[in-house]
């Protein structure tokens, strides 16, 4: 008998015009004194002010950190975490991506918890006790991590230089606001690489084993992939277009929601890796290793790999095989890749030699040991070139 379990990690208010909801929310929550947290991007766009409008009108006592930085470090969520700590909040709120949302992840887990980040950061398979944090309203403008309804957080380790991430209920947000009209300003590239996040996150969360994966997962990331291929496109071309950009923004959600119980594998762990090595962003980064990760998973789960090929909208010939079903799923990814104009590795401006190089760390990335299928140096070094040089 397999037991799963599934939990939803917050509430969430979604729609066009949700963050109308935040004056009444704050004061619902009794919230007096609270520490806005953005990054100097979403200041510039103005939307740190459509924010801060309706706190300020519900009363509400603002110290503000505009410092947050792309792929968070424990430095500057120490630093945001003295501010709060020295002005005694009850309150994080934070609007941005998921380095945002992870920056006030981590300031909440400090507030109620001494030290610094540092001291939490899972050390596998060890994950450090830490107490439930303040309110937290966690508002997201791009459509990718999902981190509002996730209950990890991830952060740059600028000791070790790698990622590491924590686990907390303090990681847990108070309320998700999911307002799609704060992602419509997303540049095309920035709508790409965070919606190509939120499409590895789903397929991941479908080809991962059990016990990890369990069928409300398996539910919600297939309405996730669905959606995907059908709106990010449009939202690419059009972000305008408030159907769509709402579209991506739920999926991002349960795409999140999804992974958040089941966790993510091995384009995941290839990912993180191209990314530390070479300071790519993480929806780049992880989308461009998706579909070679399919190609190499398929005869470990051949049944999932054909259900995200399927709900991509493949057909396969009866009694199709395991490698059959992994190479049409993955070329299947790399042409919505296109579709959607995902930068290559060569966009990037990377080098094969650093794309390879960065095999030395994907053994010790914390989600390879999650992978369906066991994989040897060697043939992560082969499979980081093809995606590289985009052969399988
Ligand atoms: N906690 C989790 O569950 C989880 C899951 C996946 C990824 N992550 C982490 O999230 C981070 C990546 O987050 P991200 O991809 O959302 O990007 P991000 O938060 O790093 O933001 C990238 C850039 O986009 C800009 N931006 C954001 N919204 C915008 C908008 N609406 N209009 C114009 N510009 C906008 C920001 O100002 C910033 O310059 C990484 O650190 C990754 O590790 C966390
Ligand atoms: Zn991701």
């Amino acid at each position: 008998m397999l037991i799963t379990n599934f939990l939803i990690f917050a509430p969430v208010i979604m729609g066009p015009g949700s963050v109308n909801v935040l004056e009444a929310q704050a004061k619902a929550l009794g919230i007096k004194k609270a520490i806005l947290v953005y990054d100097k991007g979403i200041e510039a766009v103005g939307i740190a002010e459509k924010i801060r409008k309706p706190l300020l009108a519900a009363g509400v006592t603002l110290v503000e950190y505009n410092g947050v930085v792309p792929d968070p470090t424990d430095v500057t969520v120490d630093e945001a975490a003295k501010l709060a700590r020295d002005n005694d909040v009850d309150a994080v709120i934070g609007v941005g991506g998921g380095s945002t949302m992870d920056t006030c992840k981590g300031v909440n887990l400090l507030l109620t918890n001494p030290g610094k980040i540092a001291d939490y950061f899972i050390i596998p398979p060890v994950i450090p006790g830490s107490k439930p944090g303040k309110k937290m309203i966690l508002i997201p403008t791009t459509a990718g991590t999902g981190s509002e309804c996730t209950i990890a957080a991830v952060f740059t380790d600028t000791v070790n230089k790698r990622k590491c991430a924590t686990r907390s209920p303090a990681n847990q947000a108070t309320i998700a606001i999911i307002d799609p009209d704060l992602s419509s300003g997303m540049p095309p590239r920035l709508t790409a690489s965070t919606g190509m996040d939120a499409l590895a996150h789903a397929v991941e969360s479908i080809t991962i084993i059990p016990p990890r994966w369990n069928i409300i997962s398996e539910l919600f990331s297939i309405k996730a992939i669905q959606d995907l291929v059908k709106y990010l496109p449009i939202a690419v071309n059009d972000g305008k277009n408030i159907e769509a950009r709402e579209k991506c923004a739920v999926a991002s959600m349960l795409a999140g929601s999804a992974f958040a119980n089941t966790l993510v594998h091995l384009g995941h762990a290839f990912g993180h890796s191209i990314g530390a090595k070479l300071h790519m962003p993480h929806g780049e980064c992880c989308g461009v290793t998706l579909a070679h990760a399919m190609d190499y998973v398929a005869d470990a789960v051949p049944d999932k790999v054909k259900l995200v090929g399927e709900t991509m909208g493949l057909t396969f010939e009866p009694g199709a095989t395991a490698a059959v079903i992994g190479r049409k799923t993955a070329e299947r990814i790399l042409a919505f890749q296109k579709e959607i104009k995902l930068p290559t590795l060569k966009d990037f401006g990377a080098s094969r030699e650093d794309v390879v190089a960065a095999s030395e760390l994907v053994p010790g990335d914390s989600v390879f040991r999650h992978s369906p299928k066991p994989i040897e140096m060697d043939k992560i070094k082969e499979i980081l070139g093809k995606i590289y040089d985009g052969v399988f």
